[in-house]
């Protein structure tokens, strides 16, 4: 494979090189430290970073192997792209109705308990083949390669029925098959509990643990296993259940967790091992000392506070007493209709109080993490997958998160290669 030399960039950003400086994800007072190279340069070969650092030690300068692309990155920088490590970008339509409803004056609560919310998104998903589905959500999944992102986890749970969640799954494969996104798949069954089963939530997760999760399991169609674990949806128990049918089938734990009330998902995550607790907006000094020390990353997904017009979660308290986090869009129909990781930063900087550097760090390895990929994603360092990208021109990378409309993001090289979406 041809070789691809980005010269003069302005801030080689998230470079790791050093195995002391080389963490698989960054807690307390190291997510504000970003290691960047000034007037740099970068290599990419066979599908990973080859080489890279300042411009004075280029030792392509004069001697460029036969067939590299040169890109001269005056005035701009390259970051490594984005690990979206929570999403639900495979749907069928749209909700703009709930928000209108919304803006009435109604809950996000009320709007699911009159029959909206995740239940219109199952209706609609079941009403859509496959296909239709798969073109949606392809349209999504290309959005989110534009703003910078290259690796991104996906869940179902707008299914609901045995065959619509594994329809979902299938789709979320064939992303992963036919697009350069690197793909961690989710299968959240328990995300509503579907109409059908009103009045008999325990036979939903009967079938939960005794259908659907064998059969995802069989047909390996997912990774990891959540739960939406908050009052009105899954209760801690039935949460319990999920997770050790999951174990017991291979699949990791994740969770949504304490995103309407202090619903007792944080220690349920962390005593099943869970990968990622989720969402976090209730949480305090109690859920923060069960998460210390944990196996957990915990995910905030400031996109969904600030659609839902909720309280952001405490990011400044929490990287303070030394805890991870990650960000990620959370992307989806209802709580946040937004694939952005641009503006997700820009909400975690204003309204969570997180440094650019933190901001990041959270988007970046610390996402890579929470999806099992920061052996290979998620920072500039020899060896990894070359998923990067080339901003516009800009003065520095604090810019990206301040300059929150602006498209900066100009090409983007997924697995080695110059993506055209
Ligand atoms: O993470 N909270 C649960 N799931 C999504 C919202 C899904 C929807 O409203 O369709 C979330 O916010």
């Amino acid at each position: 494979m041809n070789g691809i030399l980005i010269e003069n960039i302005r801030q080689l950003v998230q470079v790791r090189e050093s195995p002391e400086d080389n963490p698989s994800f960054c807690t307390g007072q190291m997510m504000n430290r970003l290691p960047y190279i000034e007037n740099a340069w970068i290599f990419i070969r066979n599908g990973v970073i080859d080489g890279f650092g300042p411009m004075d030690s280029n030792p392509y300068r004069e001697d460029i192997p036969l067939g590299t692309t040169v890109i001269d990155a005056t005035g701009k920088c390259v970051f490594p792209s984005f690990c979206d490590c929570h999403t639900h970008i495979v749907y069928a339509g749209s909700r703009e109705q709930e928000f209108s409803d919304k803006i009435r004056g109604l809950s996000y609560k009320e709007i699911a308990a009159r029959g909206g919310g995740i239940l219109n998104s199952a209706r609609l998903l079941r009403e859509t083949s496959e296909e239709e589905l798969y073109q949606q959500s392809l349209a999504r999944a290309k959005e989110l390669i534009c703003f910078g992102t290259g690796a991104v986890e996906i869940k179902s749970g707008y299914g609901l029925t045995v065959e619509d969640e594994l329809k979902m799954l299938r789709v979320i494969r064939r992303i992963e098959q036919e697009t350069p996104l690197t793909v961690r798949a989710t299968f959240l069954g328990a995300h509503a509990v579907p109409e059908q089963y009103k009045g008999n939530q325990s036979g939903y997760v009967d079938l939960i643990i005794e259908e659907m999760i064998p059969r995802v399991a069989e047909e390996k169609l997912a990774r990891y296993v959540d739960v939406f674990c908050e009052t009105g949806f899954f209760t801690v128990k039935e949460t319990e259940r999920i997770f050790t049918a999951a174990l017991r089938h291979g699949l990791r734990p994740r969770i949504h967790a304490n995103q309407m009330d202090f619903s007792g998902g944080v220690q349920v995550a962390v005593d099943y091992g869970a990968i990622s607790a989720d969402h976090l907006e209730h949480t305090g000094p109690q859920e923060w000392d069960t998460l210390a020390g944990s196996d957990t990353m915990p995910v905030l997904l400031p996109g969904a506070t600030f659609f839902l017009e909720m309280e952001y979660a405490r990011a400044r308290e929490m990287i303070d007493r030394g805890l991870p986090v990650a960000l990620a869009t959370n992307y989806n129909p209802g709580s946040c209709p937004a694939g952005n990781m641009q503006f997700m930063m820009t909400l975690a900087c204003l309204k969570m109080k997180m440094t650019p550097e933190e901001a990041i760090n959270a988007a970046t390895l610390n996402g890579a993490h929470a999806m099992d990929l920061s052996y290979s994603l998620g920072s500039i360092t020899l060896g990894k997958k070359a998923n990067v990208f080339i901003t516009a021109p800009m003065p520095s990378y604090e810019y990206f998160a301040y300059a929150f409309t602006s498209p900066l993001v100009e090409t983007i090289i997924l697995n080695g290669k110059i993506t055209k979406t």
